[in-house]
């Protein structure tokens, strides 16, 4: 039916029209407790029944992730929330409504038969329907909430193709389901609905002003606006390493020619000290780079901000397997989703910006 890659089966399956039989099999995986990664709109998933505390653990093991750090269960109908949630506040019903199915996690009071693992002991419960046909028919087939964080081991960029889950977790995972590459390629914005005031914990697909247009008074929270004010402090430490590739990341930031000459003198310094650099660039600005020395990756046109979403954690991924020591990058500004894609340079880069 599909290869094998240390004990791990790899399905390849339709993304627009799933072929039944592999669903099928894939739902038997999770019912038995099994570890599944699939696609769903913004990144790859792995999946286990999300009622199921063993199967849950399962992921934590898998993935290498601390106990503490909670995962999102996904549903494929809105009925499906109060089987995992409680004192459903009505603006949820409303995001529900209309940005479901899509790129936002809720994260609600949790219900009590909810396994406590799957939120880290928290009493809350994140909660996302998402769209892509594959992740919609998995979870219904299976019958169950499905739990799934990104398919990557923690700490490494998400995993928008089938590739990057076998890169991380071949032989540790069941299936997976290779339905090619995700749409968005950024995870979903994460709110809580459990504070007074609406709080996106991570920005990611669905964008604050849409969040606004519907509940105005949402707000971000507080480590994302100070990372957007001009101060030159952002402390290294201040946020912990996550999304990154195995290479250090320079974020530079500041007015484009200024960051764009910054980058290609950085570049040429590191290199003169025999250090392998990696810049991850676009079309228009790849050509600057070209004497540096460094390998240019282009992540297509400056002006296309969601494609640079969409490749940006594969590019990470294609500069660590050319062993680079450091990688340069730009911030591409808070507008639309630039606002995520700096979210996650900025974690990468473990809270070091370049100000120039
Ligand atoms: O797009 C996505 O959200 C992808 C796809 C697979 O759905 N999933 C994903 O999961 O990115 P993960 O585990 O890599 O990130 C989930 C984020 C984490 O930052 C986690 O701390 C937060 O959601 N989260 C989960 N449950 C939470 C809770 N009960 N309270 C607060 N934050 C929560
Ligand atoms: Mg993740």
């Amino acid at each position: 039916m599909g290869a094998n890659a240390g004990n791990t089966q790899v399905l390849e399956v339709n993304p627009d029209n799933p072929q039944s039989d592999a669903i099928e099999a894939a739902a038997a995986v999770i019912r038995h407790g099994g570890l599944v990664a699939f696609p769903t709109e913004t990144v790859y998933g792995l999946g286990a029944n999300a009622l199921d505390a063993d199967a849950v653990q399962r992921i934590y093991v898998a993935k290498q992730r601390p106990a503490t750090d909670p995962i999102i269960a996904h549903i494929h109908t809105v009925f499906e929330l109060e089987r995992l949630a409680k004192d459903i506040p009505d603006a949820a019903f409303k995001l529900a409504q209309m940005f479901w199915a899509g790129p936002l996690t809720m994260v609600l009071r949790r219900a009590d038969h909810v396994p406590e693992n799957l939120a880290a002991g928290l009493d809350t419960v994140a909660v996302r329907m998402p769209s892509h046909p594959i992740a919609h028919a998995l979870i219904k087939a299976a019958g169950v909430p499905i739990a799934a964080p990104s398919a990557n081991t923690f700490t490494r960029p998400s995993s928008t193709r089938a590739e990057h889950v076998l890169e991380d977790l071949s032989g540790r995972i069941d299936m997976i389901l290779d339905g090619g590459e995700t749409n968005i390629g950024i995870e979903s914005t994460v709110i809580d609905m459990t504070q007074e005031v609406p709080t996106v914990l991570r920005p990611g697909g669905v964008l604050l002003d849409d969040l606004r247009r519907i509940i105005p008074e949402v707000r971000l929270m507080a480590k994302h606006i100070s990372m957007k004010s001009n101060t030159p402090s952002s402390s290294p430490g201040m946020l912990s390493k996550h999304y990154s590739p195995r290479a250090e990341v320079l974020l530079f930031d500041g007015e484009r020619n200024a960051v764009l000459n910054h980058m290609r003198v950085t570049a040429i310094e590191l290199e003169r000290q025999h250090k392998r650099v990696g810049i991850l660039t676009t079309n228009e600005e790849a050509s600057f780079f070209v004497k540096t020395g460094a390998r240019i990756i282009s992540m297509g046109s400056r002006t296309d901000i969601n494609q640079i979403a969409h490749v940006l954690f594969g590019a990470m991924r294609a500069l660590d397997n050319q062993q680079v020591d450091q990688i340069l990058v730009r911030s591409y500004g808070s507008d639309g989703i630039g606002a995520a894609i700096y979210d996650r340079l900025i974690r990468a880069a473990e809270g070091k910006v370049l100000r120039v």
